[in-house]
């Protein structure tokens, strides 16, 4: 098996870098080399997590960028910001997700899980996607998870409005990502963009914790995390999946997703919705 390749000269974005599994990603392309861009909501989270990264790499060239992805309008700057610093992105990982117990809305009207798991990584991939592009080869990955195989596109209640259970929503919101990721693939090809997603495991994270007060950088277990990172850190690095495009994986397998994961006409029908609700279509 061929290692990974030294990631010196790539960069890479990822969001929900401050905790869990995004974290211990970000930790591993530090210490590949890789100018690491941490998009984060929290500014002293996010400081904390990448002084700790810094400190154990010695790698300095890790960047913070502040954005609550549940907002539209933060997202359109979160990439002006970017690009007013940076001309190229090698590798783009949209990690950041939430599980919520209650029903909420962002203050784009949106229901919270399915704008923060699909929407925003659907926005924010979109608008990187010209720098994306100048800089192939270049990977997209996302987080999805496995409890999409448990779910339907329900393009009626795709903002949960008449019923509200966490664990329904959250897997929705990830068929939604599966879906998005090969659709993406799809108008990608020939471009020299893969993109890719992947379900890391059941890891301890503060995802779903009911009070989500712990502090994000504490307690759990770091190997745990590692092995929870280890997919993306793969898609994101290694040269034996650099043509790999359209896939979901589990460790560092390609396995199948669901039946609806792969129907065509859904993704092309979720990408127009996706348009819409994020405005891209008036672009
Ligand atoms: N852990 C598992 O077993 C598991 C299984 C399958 C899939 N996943 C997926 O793995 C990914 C990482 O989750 P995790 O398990 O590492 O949980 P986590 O520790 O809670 O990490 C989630 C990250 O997303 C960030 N985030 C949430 N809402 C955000 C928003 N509105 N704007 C910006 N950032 C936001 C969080 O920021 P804050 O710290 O500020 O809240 C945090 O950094 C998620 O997509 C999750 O769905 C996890």
């Amino acid at each position: 098996m061929r290692v990974a390749s030294n990631m010196k000269g790539k960069i890479c974005m990822i969001t929900g870098a401050n905790s869990g599994i995004g974290k211990a990603t970000t930790l591993g392309l530090a210490e590949m080399d890789a100018t690491v861009v941490m998009v984060c909501r929290s500014q002293k989270w996010g400081e904390d997590a990448r002084e700790e990264i810094r400190e154990k790499t010695g790698n300095q060239s890790i960047d913070l960028l502040i954005a609550d992805l549940s907002s539209q309008k933060t997202i359109r700057q979160l990439v002006i910001d970017f690009k007013h610093k940076y001309q190229q992105l090698h590798v783009l990982i949209n990690n950041a997700g939430v599980l919520l117990r209650k029903r909420s809305e962002t203050i784009d009207g949106i229901e919270t899980t399915f704008a923060v798991n699909a929407l925003a990584p659907f926005l924010l991939t979109n608008l990187l996607l010209d720098t994306i592009k100048d800089s192939a080869p270049a990977r997209i990955i996302n987080v999805a998870s496995a409890t999409h195989n448990w779910s339907h596109l329900n393009f009626d209640e795709l903002q949960s409005k008449q019923n509200y259970d966490a664990w329904t929503v959250y897997s929705q919101s990830k068929l939604a990502l599966v879906l998005f990721t090969y659709e993406l693939a799809r108008r990608l090809k020939g471009t020299n963009v893969t993109v890719n997603c992947l379900h890391p495991g059941v890891i301890d994270t503060n995802i779903g914790s009911i009070t989500h007060v712990e502090h994000p950088i504490s307690s759990k277990s770091f190997n745990k995390l590692r092995r929870g990172a280890e997919t993306s850190i793969y898609l994101a690095t290694s040269p034996e999946v650099e043509n790999v495009t359209e896939k979901y994986f589990i460790g560092k397998n390609p396995v199948k997703s669901s039946k609806e994961s792969y129907n065509e006409s859904f993704a092309q029908r979720l990408w127009q919705v996706s348009e819409k609700l994020t405005k891209l279509d008036k672009v």
